[in-house]
This record gives C-alpha cells, structure tokens and sequence, in this order.
C-alpha cells in the first residue's frame, strides 16, 4: 500500500511546487524530493499538477423534493464526482418536524451505505427547535460529528423555518461550535409573487426567475446577516446568486460579523435568459435562487476573487428533464428545483476561472477544496497536501480539452445545463485515501469504499474573517 507520485508541480491553496508525494495507508506519508521509494507503486504526473482531493460542501442525493426525488444517488452521484476531481462531498440530510434528528440521520445512512465510492459527510436541516431538538443538537455534534446546521428561508410550507428558528439556532449552534447554514431567500414574498403570477396566467419557467428576484435575497442574506451578528455567532451562505447578497455579506464582514458565502458554477457562467428556452427546456435551468441577469457574475467573480465568497458548492440537485421537470408543465411552480452539477463544478472553475485569469491557481484549489475543509471541521485530514492528510490527491492535466455533454457525463441525469460548453483542464487520475477511483479516466473502485466522515468543530483558528473593522 505505499504509492509514489512523481514529476507533477504540487498545488496547494498556498504553495505551487515541484515534489513527490509518498503515499502511505491512506496518508501523505512525506512531500518532497528524492523520497524512499522502494516498493512503493510509481505514479507518472509528468505535465499535470496535482492538487488536494475536490471538497463539495452542498449536494442533495437521493433527495425527496418537489413530489419527487433527486436522481442521483450516493452511487452515481459519487462516481460523476470522482470523475470530476471531488474527492468528499457533504450532503443535506432533511429532518421531518416533529420527529428525532436522530432519525433523519439514519435514513441518510441508510440512502448512503454501500454506495459511496468517495468520503462523505452530513449537514443536517433545523426546521423548529424545542426541548427535544434542543437536547439532540449536542449529542449530533458529538456523537454524530454534525457541526453544520442548515435553515431554509424559503419553500414555505416546505421546508422554511420562521426567524425565531433561525435565530434559536444561531445561538444554539455557537454555544456548541457548530456552523449555521441558510438558505436565505424571503419565502413569504416569493409566495405572494408565485401566487399572483399564476392568477395572472403566468406559467412558463421564466416565471420561477422572475417571481424570486434578486430583493428577496439581498433582505434575506441581509437579515441573517444581522441576526448572526446580534447572536454573535456565525453564519454560511449557501448559493449566492446575485450582487444584492453579496453586497450584504460584504456589509457585515466589513462589521466584523463572522459570516461565510458560497457560490455555485451555474451562477457564475449561466444566466436568466436560458430560463426562456423553447419547448419547456427553459426548465432545465430552474432551481433556486434561479438564475439572475449577466451582469451578476461579475460581481460573483470579483467577490471570489476578492475572498468576499469563499468557496464553490454545486449545489447538486437532479432532476430529470424528462419525467421530473415535466412536472411542472402549465406551472412554473411545480418544476421542481435543482440542477446536475457535482461533476463538473471543479473543472468548469479552472477552465473559466485560472485559464480566464479571473483567479489564481491557489486560490482555486482553496475554493474547490480547502477553504471547505476548514469551514466544514474537516481540515486538516482533508484539503491540502501535506504529510499526515488522507492521500485524497487530483492528477489534473491542465491542457486537456472537451466538452461538457450529457452524452459523456457519469451522473445519472438526462440533461446537462452546461450541454456544449468547451473546457480546457481534466482530472486523469483520482485517489482517495491513497486508492485509485478514477485512473486513467476510468472507474476503478467499488460503491462502499467511501467513508462516513465525523467533523470536527468549528474553529476559530483555522478560519476568521480577514477583513479589519475600521470605524
Ligand atoms: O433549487 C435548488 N437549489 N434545489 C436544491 C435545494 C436547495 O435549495 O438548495
Ligand atoms: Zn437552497
Ligand atoms: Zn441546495
């Protein structure tokens, strides 16, 4: 079980080198020059780099949603994205009102057991907080390793909890060190517009666009903003889409409130317009917050760039086209919501983002990697390349070109949103705890092999705000 990578430049979120990589069971046992190698398995990366495992903070697998469930699962949704150079993801695992935490978190072992191929973790959903909920909170983080907590905004009568859920929460989570997640979308707003829009005739998907504008994020974002701060906790943002809620975001970072954003790869490259396809296909492109005017993804960018938006979830979500988005025919709001991008998410950022020049070769690996893996208790067994980090590692041919297409994609789904779009960058080759899943671009491990990962606490040490108050 000791493997050798030779002759690839190292990227971390830090550092861009030439060295060796000796893998030792299922660890980086030493990075540098002229390692021992007798015995070890010698892996070739002349011409790529290799980076640190791919971490997905924010997938839904096998989930109920919209009168339906999510096609991929634990399997499938895996395989695409060890294909795609991830290497962990953590995914929502959905509480009923009413009933054990404990019990959500079976079913999603239950859904994830013997389908896996890479580590995996959960986040679980807080839909009300009394005694009970309450009591279970501690012994999740504890006994479960859930240090991340998610409360939509938005779906009212779905999932939406009230603010003084969310704010319950908050204090909740930062008494036992656990990271907040919301949804933050105004679900009573987004209502009010869907029920008017329906009564007004208005049925086509553009409509699941125009009923959920851009306001009703900003004052959502805005508002867990400011109860994050007066609960004195923290807060991560999922799937900013729009410069109304970064403009928040940056607002309370500037006053010194802890609060995270993540942004997703069809926010940055697609916009409003491809709700407004011919023939239903506009459906395609429906989940929430939806897709926003062009001019957004500058302000998307910049705020990667600038370290405003921290790290790239994909927010995987699928849905057939045939058979599920069809639900919603005669009825935008039926569509159910998400798309399929947990497998292009890490090579859709190199390719418009280090190839682009829109950011840099380190800051993508802390994007796609370890800024997740701070955040997320995870560091430092997983997100960088360092001695005594699991041997999760990514050989990616930076020169490699194709296209995106569902003809060729590994998730289960009928459609992919990027459908025609060229790249350049591939992973050849990916390891996870030192064990080839994909080689040479092809599968080679078994469903099961993944692991359920416990996380640890949030920690202040590993990741506060950069910014300075300065008033
Ligand atoms: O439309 C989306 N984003 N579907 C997944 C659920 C969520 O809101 O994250
Ligand atoms: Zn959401
Ligand atoms: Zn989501």
């Amino acid at each position: 079980m000791r493997k050798i990578i030779k002759n690839g430049t190292i990227v971390t979120a830090t550092d861009t080198f030439k060295a060796e990589i000796l893998i030792e069971n299922e660890k980086i046992k030493a990075v540098g020059t002229d390692l021992p190698s007798e015995g070890a398995e010698v892996i070739d990366a002349n011409g790529c780099y290799v980076f640190p495992g791919g971490i997905d903070p924010h997938t839904h697998l096998e989930m109920p949603f919209g009168g339906t469930v999510t096609k991929d699962d634990f399997e499938t949704g895996t395989i695409a994205a060890a294909f795609g150079g991830t290497t962990t993801i953590i995914d929502f695992c959905l509480t009923d009102k009413g009933k054990p935490l404990k019990d959500a978190i079976k079913t999603w072992h239950a859904k994830s057991k013997d389908k896996a191929v890479i580590d995996y973790s959960f986040h679980l959903m807080i839909s009300e907080i009394n005694e009970n909920v309450l009591k279970e909170i501690p012994k999740v983080i504890e006994e479960d390793g859930i240090t991340s907590f998610k409360v939509f905004m938005a779906y009212k009568n779905v999932f939406q909890a009230d603010d003084e859920t969310l704010f319950h929460t908050l204090v909740t989570a930062k008494e036992h060190g656990a990271l907040v997640m919301v949804h933050a979308e105004n679900g009573d707003v987004i209502d009010y517009l869907c029920k008017k829009a329906l009564e007004e005739g208005k049925t086509d998907p553009i409509y699941h666009a125009l009923t959920r504008p851009p306001e009703v994020e900003g004052e959502a974002t805005g508002r867990a903003c400011m109860l994050t701060g007066l609960a004195n906790a923290r807060l991560y943002v999922v799937h900013v889409s729009c410069a109304q809620a970064v403009g928040k975001i940056i607002e309370a970072r500037n006053n010194g409130i802890q609060v995270y954003g993540e942004t997703c790869p069809q926010y940055l490259l697609l916009d409003q317009s491809a709700l407004e396809k011919p023939d239903f296909e506009g459906a395609k492109y429906v989940w929430s917050p939806p897709l926003r005017e062009k001019w957004h993804q500058d302000v998307l960018w910049n705020a990667l760039k600038n370290g405003q938006l921290q790290t790239l979830g994909s927010d995987q979500c699928s849905f057939d086209f045939k058979g599920q988005k069809d639900l919603g025919k005669g009825d935008f709001t039926k569509i159910p919501n998400g798309g399929p991008f947990i497998e292009d998410r890490v090579s859709v950022l190199f390719s418009e983002g280090v190839k682009k020049g829109r950011i840099t070769l380190n800051q993508f690996v802390d994007i796609v990697s370890t800024k997740n893996a701070k955040l997320f208790g995870l560091f430092p067994q997983k997100g960088t390349i360092a001695a005594g980090s699991d041997a999760d590692l990514v050989i990616f041919d930076p020169n490699a070109r194709r296209t995106i297409s569902a003809k060729t994609h590994h998730m289960a789904v009928d459609y992919n949103a990027f459908e025609g779009m060229e790249i350049t960058g591939e992973p050849i080759s990916v390891l996870s705890r030192g064990e080839f899943v994909i080689r040479d671009k092809k599968l080679v491990a078994e469903p099961g092999r993944g692991r359920y990962l416990k996380r640890a606490k949030f920690s202040q040490e590993i990741e506060a705000p950069k910014q300075v108050v300065t008033k």
